[in-house]
């Protein structure tokens, strides 16, 4: 068998993110600026060149596989992307999911659970159809609130993301936690991150989440769990709601030290953290030298990725860690 992919510390790398486009149909304040530039058609891999590298990435032990972008469901093809990815399920690939704002979920719900999706995650930063909007700059909350309830319908389980912000949404995080109780869903709250130039200043809305479980440890028993989905998060239970709480802290608690993951983008530069710019062109690598060529990227990628990300919210104020937005790598 091919060998597994070990980075300098001794890191294995079982998880791989893709992002299938950067281009979004939200503009959410803290992701994007009001005016984004995209990619242009000739820049972005086609979905056979995503395949392709994606089963390089399970010959070489990736265990798990995520579909995100930008808003993944924006790319025409992508539940066909899946359902080719997905064929690898049970032969190599444990898990295929997706990260989608949820737009146009109920268009696709049925097609990505027949590609093998069992689980996805859905980013819900608010359940107030103004708030939504004024988060989103252009959402529309019952699209998503039918997009949820169409996924959910089809078999898929369903995890909330919500990214905590600073008199933007935290009197809704105890609601946003009842209404998963109630609907069945999981919540994993998010730290904003300083990922490219927004229109806002961070700082003014960084919420630190240790504060938070403080707060809702004052009403509600919260057991941590030890299950681990291969993720970022660490789960709670909720008892008295029967609900699962992620909390992802990469700034009030870091877990670079277990990192287990790579994130390619659509145009095909394998970025080795999230919160860096070291990155290793596979497109480049895949279309001049094949497999060989692909597998010869992938060693130059494992030495140079980083122990941990650069970000410092306070010190660095406004000013982002890395250039790139969030919508590049998804996560
Ligand atoms: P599961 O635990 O499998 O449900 O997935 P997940 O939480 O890893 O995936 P999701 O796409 O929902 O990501 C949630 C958030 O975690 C996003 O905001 C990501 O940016 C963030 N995230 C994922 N991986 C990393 C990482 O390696 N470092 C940092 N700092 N954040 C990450
Ligand atoms: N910091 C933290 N989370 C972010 N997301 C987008 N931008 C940021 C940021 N700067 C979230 C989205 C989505 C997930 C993939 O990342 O809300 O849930
Ligand atoms: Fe789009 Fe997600 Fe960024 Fe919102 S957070 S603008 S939904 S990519």
């Amino acid at each position: 068998p091919a060998p597994a992919l070990i980075d300098a510390f001794g890191r294995r790398i079982t998880y791989v993110r893709i992002s299938v486009t950067d281009r979004c149909d939200l503009r959410c304040r803290y992701c994007m600026a009001e005016e984004m530039t995209f990619l242009p058609k000739s820049a972005i891999m086609t979905l056979e060149e995503i395949a392709a590298i994606s089963d390089a990435f399970i010959d070489r032990g990736v265990r798990r596989i995520r579909l995100t972008g930008g808003e993944p469901l924006v790319r025409r093809g992508v539940p066909d992307l899946a359902r080719m990815i997905g064929a690898r399920l049970g032969h190599g690939l444990d898990e295929l999911t997706l990260t989608t704002n949820g737009t146009r979920l109920a268009d696709h719900a049925g097609a990505l659970r027949d590609a093998g999706m069992r689980r996805i995650n859905v980013s819900l930063d608010s359940l107030d159809p103004e708030r939504f909007r004024h988060i989103t700059r252009v959402g529309d909350l019952p699209r998503v609130l039918a997009g949820i309830t169409a996924a959910s319908a089809a078999g898929i389980a369903i995890k909330i993301n919500m990214v905590a912000l600073k008199g933007l949404n935290e009197d809704e995080i105890e609601p946003m936690l009842r209404w998963c109780a109630d609907n069945g869903h999981d919540l994993t709250l998010i730290e904003t991150m300083p990922l490219g130039a927004i229109d806002e200043d961070r700082v003014d809305r960084f919420l630190p989440l240790d504060g938070v479980k403080a707060a809702l440890a004052e009403r509600y028993t919260i057991r941590p769990l030890i299950e681990r989905t291969g993720g970022p998060a660490r789960y709670f239970h909720v008892e008295e709601l029967g609900v699962k709480l992620g909390l992802i802290t990469p700034l009030s608690e870091n877990f670079c030290a277990t990192c287990n993951r790579v994130r390619l983008t659509v145009s095909g530069e394998l970025f080795l953290c999230l919160g860096s710019e070291t990155k290793v062109d596979l497109r480049a690598a895949w279309r001049e030298g094949g497999r060989p060529g692909l597998d010869a990227a992938l060693e130059r990628a494992l030495a140079i990725k980083p122990l941990a990300h650069d970000f410092h919210i306070a010190a660095r104020g406004a000013a982002p860690a890395v250039g790139r937005h969030m919508s590049v790598t998804g996560g």
